[in-house]
């Protein structure tokens, strides 16, 4: 298939569009270089021999995206490109909104416009909100706790809707839960611009030595050892999730909703202690209060992703620390560095 591929050169969709095409699909990028570089797509082609195209454009932009769209033929559109920052979204709500539903929207209208209907969704396990019980099921109800949150919830409505009204559209809302790791090539991986405000990105720095330690946020949570119990899914098993989806929608017309997880949860002190024994050094933290908002424990029943698309996450937490460490030692400084 031909696939548009927004937010491309982001730390998913880089991983994902590299499977995507090593599955035999052509890829176009689409990104606006926000929050990447498009020295992403010199890496992929290493890893690839063949070149992405990456075109540099934004998906508020209708104009830009009926050009590209009347251009290019596509059969379908994997759909990354937005804001992931928790924190940023509570301050700037309306710059959240207009990125992740207006952005969604104008794809949609011009997708629609064009006649292609096939389309894949990055959701987000934060639709779950709290959850009242763990493994978390994709008919628990929704709960946003933030703006970032409810976008995603407002898209997923979008989409079911637009569904209702045409049923000959083909949609998954894919709710990842917490992608970690990178490519084992250490070519491709995370690179956030600043303070990294995720858990994995921020022990990347602390083991390659640009921060001097990790601040744990809260050990007197009700879990085994009082810190977060997350459910870290390896970026390319991710990836993998994706291919499966579209192989899915391919075959079947309607709306998938499913959880990409391992269906496991892990502590931060699980965290630390693997990426320790990845990187064959300690590293250092000091306990800190509670992060506002957090939550104690959130980890994917995974069945359905396995019943549905045959997706089983295969690579374990181990795995996920070396794969980061590989690519955090190879690139101290991300893709700019
Ligand atoms: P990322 O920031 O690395 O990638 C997003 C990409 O979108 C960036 O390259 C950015 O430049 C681009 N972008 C942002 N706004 C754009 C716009 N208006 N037009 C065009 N491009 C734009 O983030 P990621 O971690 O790869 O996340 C990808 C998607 O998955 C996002 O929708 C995110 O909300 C969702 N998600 C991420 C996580 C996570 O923990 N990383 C978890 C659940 C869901
Ligand atoms: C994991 C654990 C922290 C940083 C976020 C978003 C969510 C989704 C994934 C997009 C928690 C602890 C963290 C640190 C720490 N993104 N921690 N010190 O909060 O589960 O999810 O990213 O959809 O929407 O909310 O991930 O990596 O920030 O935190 O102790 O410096 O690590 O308290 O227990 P989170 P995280």
């Amino acid at each position: 298939m031909k696939l548009l591929v927004t937010g491309g050169t982001g730390y998913i969709g880089s991983h994902t569009a590299v499977l995507l095409m090593q599955a035999g699909h052509e890829v176009v990028l689409w990104d606006n270089l926000s929050n990447s570089s498009a020295r992403v797509v010199d890496r992929m082609a290493m890893i690839l021999r063949e070149r992405p195209l990456l075109v540099i454009g934004d998906v508020r932009d209708r104009a830009a995206l009926d050009a590209l769209f009347a251009h290019q033929g596509f059969d379908a559109v994997i759909h990354f490109a937005g804001l992931k920052a928790v924190g940023e979204s509570v301050e700037r709500p309306l710059l959240y909104y207009e990125h992740n539903v207006q952005g969604t929207l104008t794809l949609l209208q011009a997708m629609a416009a064009a006649g292609v209907r096939l389309f894949v969704f990055s959701s987000s396990a934060t639709v779950y909100g709290d959850p009242a019980s763990v493994p978390i099921r994709e008919d628990f109800p929704r709960a946003a706790t933030n703006p970032y949150g409810r976008s995603k919830i407002i898209v997923e409505d979008i989409l079911a809707d637009l569904i209702t009204a045409d049923p000959t559209w083909r949609i998954a809302r894919l709710r990842y839960f917490n992608p970690v790791g990178a490519h084992e090539s250490g070519l491709i991986g995370e690179d956030p611009r600043g303070t990294p405000s995720n858990l994995m990105p921020y022990i990347c720095q602390v083991a390659v030595g640009r921060r001097p330690q990790l601040r744990v946020f809260g050990d007197d949570y009700e879990t085994p050892d009082g810190t977060g119990v997350r459910d870290y899914i390896h970026v390319v098993d991710l990836a993998a999730g994706h291919v499966q989806a579209l192989d899915y929608l391919v075959g079947k017309a309607g709306l998938l909703t499913v959880n990409l997880g391992t269906g496991r949860g892990y502590s931060v002190r699980d965290l630390i202690a693997s990426f320790a024994r990845a990187a064959g050094r300690p590293i250092p933290y000091v306990i800190e209060p509670r992060r506002p908002g957090d939550i104690a424990t959130c980890y994917a029943d995974a069945q359905a992703a396995q019943r549905l698309l045959g997706f089983r996450a295969l690579r374990d937490l181990d795995r996920m620390c070396a794969d980061a460490w590989r690519w955090q030692q190879q690139n101290p400084h991300g893709y700019d560095g």
